[in-house]
């Protein structure tokens, strides 16, 4: 790829570096009192979408000052949860035992409204928290994007699915208007299909992003990609160093070297629910160290969204952006009071171990230690990992 001139995953790559670098320098400006200077940004950014990635770096370095803390190590609760098994199924009393045990944040502070991260013993990151993060354009790019393709979601309010899984069931989708985008899609510019996990002949692009509708799809949400991607690599840089690598991979195959150049998101797999609420479910073909994201826009004031152990509550206005391990903790979401589209971004383990590509280890507090100031980094424990040393 690195041959064939800027392309969107480069771009992307590049937008995500220059975010890093904003946000190193704007958390050691912010804890040493320091004046904060912008770095120079990449020519390929306008000033508008570089406005707005500051708006979003400020947010993040509160979220990262902010901090809730549990008392509990979050790989023994992976070590007890891969004892029952990651589904939720019909256990609910060796579930309700592990909740107990890892009981999620202080009882105090079950509804989290501002920005913050959840972290463990250790100061593994566990979640973030971002409320009204998205800048309102980006919303409105996501949400005109969805009303766009609504006739290649699937289900719906009148759409029978019998022998479904639950995320095609009828119950759960609700229209407030004949103009709300309404189902489920999910896509990948290479992924496994369903039943070839792991098979080199399994690989391909999902038919959706082969149409027209799929390439319009993914330039008009161009820009929110690079801004996501980011994101998530200030989030978890050695989440961000393992996606980079397994894509570029994948993109030494003929067959993938087009939609991976032409993708402008880090993550390699997006899934859009329009109007459904739902369930609280694990999802099980992710990985326990890794954040899926999940971006809530729409015409709506409130979808309260779930996060277990002990039932932590999240307001999900639009704009919001939640980052945890969909395959370690249990999640859900209330029905909204208007039209609301989610966005899941994520990448499934099974590409990681078929490229063998290093996996990412937990992210860690300690990791921004070099940028923050004595009062915080007093806070965090032993330091090793630079992020920009990791590719
Ligand atoms: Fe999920």
């Amino acid at each position: 790829m690195d041959d064939t001139g800027p392309n969107s995953f480069q771009m992307m790559h590049q937008t995500s570096t220059y975010m890093l670098q904003c946000y190193t320098t704007l958390l050691h400006a912010t804890t040493h009192g320091d004046d904060y200077h912008r770095p120079g940004k990449p020519s390929h950014l306008s000033e508008e979408f570089t406005a707005d990635c500051h708006s979003v770096i400020s947010m993040m370095v509160r979220a990262f000052l902010n901090p809730v803390p549990t008392t509990w190590d979050v790989a023994n609760y992976c070590h007890d949860l891969a004892q029952i098994g990651t589904s939720l199924g019909r256990k609910g009393k060796k579930e309700a035992k592990l909740w107990k045990r890892y009981p999620w944040v202080d009882s105090c502070i079950r509804s989290i409204s501002s920005a913050r991260t959840v972290v463990d013993c250790y100061g593994r990151i566990m979640t973030w928290i971002l409320p009204d993060i998205l800048p309102v354009r980006m919303q409105e790019m996501l949400y005109n994007a969805t009303v766009d393709i609504n006739n290649d979601l699937a289900g719906g309010p009148d759409v029978k699915n019998p022998g479904c899984s639950w995320r095609l069931d009828p119950s759960l989708f609700t229209r407030t208007s004949d103009n709300d985008p309404i189902g489920v899609l999910n896509f990948s510019p290479a992924w496994f299909m369903n039943g070839w996990e792991g098979k080199h002949e399994g690989l391909a692009t999902s038919p959706f992003l082969r149409s027209p509708r799929g390439r319009q799809w993914v330039q008009g949400v161009s820009e929110v990609g690079m801004l996501l991607s980011g994101v998530l690599r200030i989030m978890h840089p050695d989440q961000y160093r393992m996606m980079y690598e397994t894509q570029k991979a994948i993109a030494t195959d003929s067959r993938f070297e087009a939609s991976i150049s032409n993708w402008p998101f880090i993550f390699n797999a997006t899934t859009i629910v329009a109007n459904r609420r739902c369930r609280l479910h694990r999802d099980t073909r992710g990985s326990m160290q890794l954040f899926d994201l999940l971006v809530s826009v729409g015409r709506y004031q409130n979808a309260p969204f779930f996060l277990h152990p002990a039932g932590l509550q999240i307001p999900n206005s639009p704009g919001t952006i939640v980052a945890f391990s969909g395959k370690a903790f249990p999640h859900g979401v209330a029905k909204a009071n208007g039209s609301r589209v989610c966005h899941a971004f994520y990448m499934r383990q099974s590409l990681q171990i078929f490229t063998k590509v290093r996996p990412s280890e937990w992210m860690k507090q300690e990791v921004y230690r070099q940028w923050v100031g004595p009062v915080q980094s007093d806070r965090l424990r032993d330091m090793h990992t630079n992020p920009f040393e990791l590719l």
